[in-house]
């Protein structure tokens, strides 16, 4: 294990993600980028002199940055259909690893990576980075206070627009099934399931639908207008421990919303709201005299609810893990629960996770 000094981290896949994950790796002082891997050799080259990666540390190749004795963790920002290949590789090589969601491409690859991860742990972290929005970790601390009474109902929404017909958007590999595994579902409501893991409990039953409402689209290299094999709106209704019940809805055609994910959480005597857009306030009901009428408050949620992504792998990598860090487990029953999504919205059917 690496104890008390700086981790030396690997990037593989230097796309749109990576510069948030640079950032955070910047801010830090126990993590410090090291090696970079990606197949577009411009880009590759173009990073590495922004961040001033040696050239020997620059590979096209994933493998040959994994075994590299000189990089001691790695963080994987790869399509959704390398992810399984990259935790594979991290297993085989005892290298720690941050993995993007979704986990893997289905279940069956998470499975595959349960057999060779519990003979060969290592430190495993999914980047559910809602898990680190201060106004959720602040509502998770205040029903576990008890300040709504017993949770009832949750209602759970991850709404964006980008796909909408009037923004033409091309093809992109977020549309085609071999690669992002499935659309709106796997890319945002793999974020939902995780936050109500982490702020409710685990997930029962689903019953679920998914649609699609732009059936084509065109490939931004041939022209051709090309079929798209994944959802663009996916609900399902849950039921969650404590038969608490849920209700979750996710699309990427939707009108006005940028990015907002959102939970409100019914409980006996109260309500809280929050919002992914909103990261530092809360909207709380909460009837202390059912003789007054009560409305919502907008209240404040205050700095010390911060912590950024990776200080937590900094964590789970220097043997400091944190309480609520999103680890190999959690991808895992993750991917199972898109699973019996996909299950029950073909079949119709309510679906058990168990
Ligand atoms: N946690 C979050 O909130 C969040 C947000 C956005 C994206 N993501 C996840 O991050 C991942 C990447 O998304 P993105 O938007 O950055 O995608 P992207 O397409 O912008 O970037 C992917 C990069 O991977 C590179 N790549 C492809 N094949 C490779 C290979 N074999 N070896 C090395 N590099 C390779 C590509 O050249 C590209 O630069 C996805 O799984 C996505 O779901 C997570």
């Amino acid at each position: 294990m690496i104890k008390n000094r700086v981790v030396k981290v690997g990037l593989i896949g230097l796309g749109d993600m990576a510069n948030a994950h640079r950032t955070m790796i910047s801010e830090l002082d126990e993590l410090k980028l090291s090696a970079l891997c990606d197949v577009n050799e411009d880009l590759l080259n173009k990073i590495g002199d922004i961040e001033n990666v040696a050239v020997e540390k620059r590979f096209n190749n994933m493998e040959a940055l994994i075994s590299d004795g000189e990089v001691d963790a790695v963080i994987s920002i790869v399509p959704n259909h390398l992810h399984a290949r990259v935790l594979e590789l991290c297993i085989q090589y005892q290298k720690p690893i941050l993995a993007e969601k979704p986990f893997t491409l289905n279940f069956e690859e998470a499975e595959y990576l349960k057999s060779l991860y519990e003979k060969q742990p290592i430190p495993c972290m999914v980047g559910f980075s809602y898990r680190y929005t201060p106004s959720f970790r602040y509502a998770k601390e205040l029903i576990q206070e008890g300040k709504i009474g017993k949770v009832k109902h949750i209602s759970v929404r991850y709404l964006q627009s980008f796909g909408a017909p009037i923004y033409d958007v091309p093809f992109l590999w977020r549309f085609d099934k071999a690669i992002t595994g499935t659309g709106a579902l796997g890319d945002l409501g793999a974020h939902m399931i995780d936050l109500a893991r982490f702020m409710i409990g685990e997930f029962t039953s689903v019953s679920a639908m998914v649609d699609t409402f732009v059936h084509e689209r065109k490939n931004p290299v041939s022209g051709e207008m090309q079929k798209v094999d994944v959802d663009d709106y996916a609900s399902f209704l849950a039921v969650l421990d404590n038969s608490i019940p849920g209700n979750f809805v996710t699309t990427r055609n939707a009108i006005g919303s940028g990015n907002q994910h959102e939970i409100t959480v019914y409980g006996d005597f109260g309500t809280i709201h929050a919002s992914c857009e909103r990261p530092y306030e809360i909207d709380v009901c909460i009837i202390e005299d059912k003789e007054v009428q009560s409305s919502f408050e907008t209240k404040p949620v205050s700095e010390s609810y911060k912590r950024q992504q990776l200080e937590d792998f900094a964590d789970l990598i220097l043997g400091k893990k944190q309480e609520g860090t999103p680890e190999f487990f959690d991808g895992y029953q993750n991917q199972k629960i898109l699973e019996r999504i996909i299950e029950s919205a073909e079949s119709g059917r309510t679906v058990l996770i168990d």
